[in-house]
């Protein structure tokens, strides 16, 4: 994208941060936007922060009792044979409530990332769609090598991912920042605007990431989390909520909507060959607010655990 002339982005699905920080790398004025807060949080380490980072000190002390301090035990009690073993239930409790008392937002989000990062590293799929601990603690023949990382202390996860955090912490000398909202609720007016929505497949249902991420999504509404947990789901996700970028349905016309409203913008559509809506569509409705919309197509590749060997990474630029 070095050839797209642009001083300001908007990444406005932000995801893991990863496009918002090559723009950030690029010398750009960069602002993430995410709606899920634990996302957020990458986007407050990694993107708005330029100095700060977290200490080894502090870092180690995340997993240790304060005297005096009060510890709930919501996921212990909540989440006991579901997701970690009860002594890894009980670190996270001590851990999300130091880190809640950390005083600076950008040592807090290098530390929410790697509670974070720790929790997916420790999970089987790094996913929480099933209560599938069982994966972890069978004892059963092993042909792949997981088992090492899954059980590996979350201490010792912890500080890798803070280490990791440290490193990528970065002045580009321009002012960036993290949003956490709605796509349609960011003023307009960057120069170009990032647009990587969740997929949604042929059969009509999408990737939706409260519902894979549920777990990361509850801790950071650590004290309201009992109030939004769907019980009746047998892995207590939390209770959903509607997301028109979810279904076929509804994408079709929030990517209209959203190509109006950033219509100004440079516009940058990351999607998949074969989902909702076709790329076709995506192009003819760019091309009623810009001038000018070309496509890109990466070779084909295979995502993890798909089995679908056909889908092509799309970019579709309108100038
Ligand atoms: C395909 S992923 C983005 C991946 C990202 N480009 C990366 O490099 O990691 C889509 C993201 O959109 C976010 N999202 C879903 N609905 C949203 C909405 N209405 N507004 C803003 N972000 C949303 C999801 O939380 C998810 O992180």
């Amino acid at each position: 994208m070095g050839h797209l002339d642009c001083e300001t982005v908007l990444d406005a699905f932000g995801g893991t941060g990863a496009v918002a920080y090559a723009f950030k790398c690029a010398g750009k004025t960069v602002t993430y936007n995410d709606v899920l807060a634990f996302n957020h949080q990458i986007g407050v380490a990694l993107i708005e922060n330029a100095e700060r980072t977290l200490s080894a000190d502090v870092a180690a002390a995340v997993g240790k009792r304060v005297r005096g301090r009060d510890y709930p035990s919501f996921i212990a009690d909540t989440f006991d044979g579901i997701y970690f073993t009860p002594l890894e239930d009980a670190w996270l409790d001590i851990a999300v409530t130091n880190v809640r008392h950390l005083d600076n937002p950008y040592e807090r989000a290098i530390a929410w990332f790697a509670i974070c990062q720790a929790a997916l590293a420790k999970r089987p799929y790094n996913l929480f769609h099933r209560r599938n601990l069982y994966m972890r603690t069978a004892d059963v023949p092993r042909s792949f090598g997981n088992k090492a990382t899954w059980e590996r202390p979350f201490g010792e996860h912890f500080a890798s991912a803070v280490r990791e955090a440290n490193a990528a912490v970065l002045d580009n000398g321009r002012p960036c920042r993290a949003l956490c909202g709605d796509v349609m609720s960011i003023e307009p007016g960057h120069d170009l605007v990032y647009i990587d929505t969740p997929y949604v497949r042929q059969s009509g249902t999408g990737v939706d990431y409260r519902d894979f991420y549920h777990f990361l999504e509850g801790m950071l509404h650590y004290e309201r989390w009992h109030e939004m947990v769907d019980r009746s789901s047998r892995h207590l996700r939390l209770s959903r909520e509607p997301n028109v970028w979810t279904r076929a349905d509804t994408c079709r016309p929030a990517f209209r909507d959203l190509f109006d409203r950033f219509r100004a913008s440079t516009l940058v559509v990351s999607y998949r060959s074969d989902g909702v809506p076709s790329i076709d569509e995506l192009r003819t409705w760019l091309r009623d607010v810009k001038r000018r919309v070309d496509v890109v197509e990466n070779v084909a590749y295979q995502y993890a655990l798909s089995k679908n060997r056909t889908s092509r990474e799309v970019l579709v630029i309108a100038t």
